[in-house]
């Protein structure tokens, strides 16, 4: 039962992880500079000019068009075998994390893990990079592994929520069938016996308008100097809807559809987790708090890992070491 001193406290070691998470510069560098010979952008421009904008309104002109393309698309994907996916796993990255996509494959993010009784179906989501040996190199990492997908918008940490809204358009077009999907990060670490089999339930009935992770209730940060600043024209209100962090989040299928919809008539935000929270508010869909997410680091102990659903900032070595060990105890008590 936990109290309001205790709230505070965690509330404060959640700041102070983040903040030294982002210090650390374990994110990738978002100087992007250079010109990119990309495909030019193909705009959805309505016929007509409305200036009705009530949101629910579908003829209206999008605020958000996603006008994007596939560059690498895995639109079979879901569709080689008899049942559909029970989980599909959608991975932010960037280019440059080779060793850790290839982590992920090898432990947690193995589509065979649970064989044909559990299909599990991973993709990492990326844009375009301005660097095209980078978008070459990965072009071929694709063609070895067919887990990649790309569109043609400029990768970079402020384009981090149309990596989002690119998985939940796969989902949408080309997986609608599919039970549930994860959205998380390639520095994470993922018990996936946990997820599965104790939080989503194979054996249950697949659920519908589901979200959970870990929900922060938290207001915008007008600092310019904070990582998470935002503009007062961005957003004026003081507080955010409740959302779920962006290192690890658990929807039902359904939800992807929704949330792609209406993202294309709500204000594109920065802050991926944020701006899904805005878009789940409009939907009257709440977020559920589950315990299990982590979305701070946490030293690794057999016992204490086995409880937890996701924990964030894992090396690529240390989600080897973590996993190798995690297998190899799967008859230790605790
Ligand atoms: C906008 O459209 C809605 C539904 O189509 C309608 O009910 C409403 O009266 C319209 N408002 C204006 C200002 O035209
Ligand atoms: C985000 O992507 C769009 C489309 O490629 C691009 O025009 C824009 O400059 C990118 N934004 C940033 C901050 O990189």
């Amino acid at each position: 039962m936990p109290s309001k001193v205790s709230c505070l406290y965690l509330l404060t070691v959640v700041c102070w992880a983040s903040a030294l998470w982002y210090l650390s510069g374990s994110r990738p560098s978002t100087s992007y500079t250079g010109q990119m010979a990309i495909v030019p952008i193909r705009r959805n421009t309505p016929k007509t000019t409305n200036r009705n904008s009530t949101f629910s309104n579908v003829h209206t002109r999008p605020l958000n068009p996603h006008a994007f393309e596939f560059l690498i698309n895995e639109p079979n994907k879901c569709e080689t075998k008899r049942s559909p996916p029970f989980l599909i796993i959608l991975i932010s990255t960037t280019h440059k994390e080779f060793d850790a996509r290839q982590a992920i494959r090898e432990t947690w993010g193995d589509e065979s893990i649970f064989g044909e009784d559990v299909r599990v179906v991973t993709l990492f989501l990326l844009g375009t990079n301005t660097d095209p040996v980078l978008n070459q190199m990965v072009a071929q990492e694709s063609q070895i592994f067919h887990d990649i997908i790309v569109e043609d918008f400029i990768d970079s940490y402020h384009n981090l929520t149309l990596k989002t809204l690119m998985g939940m358009r796969w989902v949408a077009t080309f997986c609608p069938q599919a039970h549930y999907v994860m959205k998380t990060d390639s520095d994470i670490f993922v018990n996936m016996d946990n997820l599965v089999y104790n939080l989503l339930k194979p054996s249950s009935k697949p659920r519908r308008r589901y979200f959970t992770g870990y929900v922060i209730n938290g207001g915008p940060i007008r600092d310019v100097r904070s990582k998470w600043y935002m503009p007062r024209d961005l957003y004026p209100d003081s507080k955010y809807p409740p959302f779920c962090s962006g290192t690890g989040y658990i929807f039902s299928a359904d939800v992807a559809d929704l949330i792609y919809k209406t993202s294309l008539h709500t204000r594109l935000l920065h802050l991926e987790d944020v701006y899904v929270g805005l878009c789940l508010r409009k939907l009257g869909i709440h977020p559920f708090q589950n315990s299990g997410f982590n979305h701070w680091k946490m030293a690794y102990s057999l016992c204490r890992y086995r409880r937890v659903v996701t924990v964030h900032q894992i090396s690529p070595e240390e989600m080897h070491r973590i996993w190798n060990d995690m297998t190899s105890k799967k008859h230790l008590k605790c």
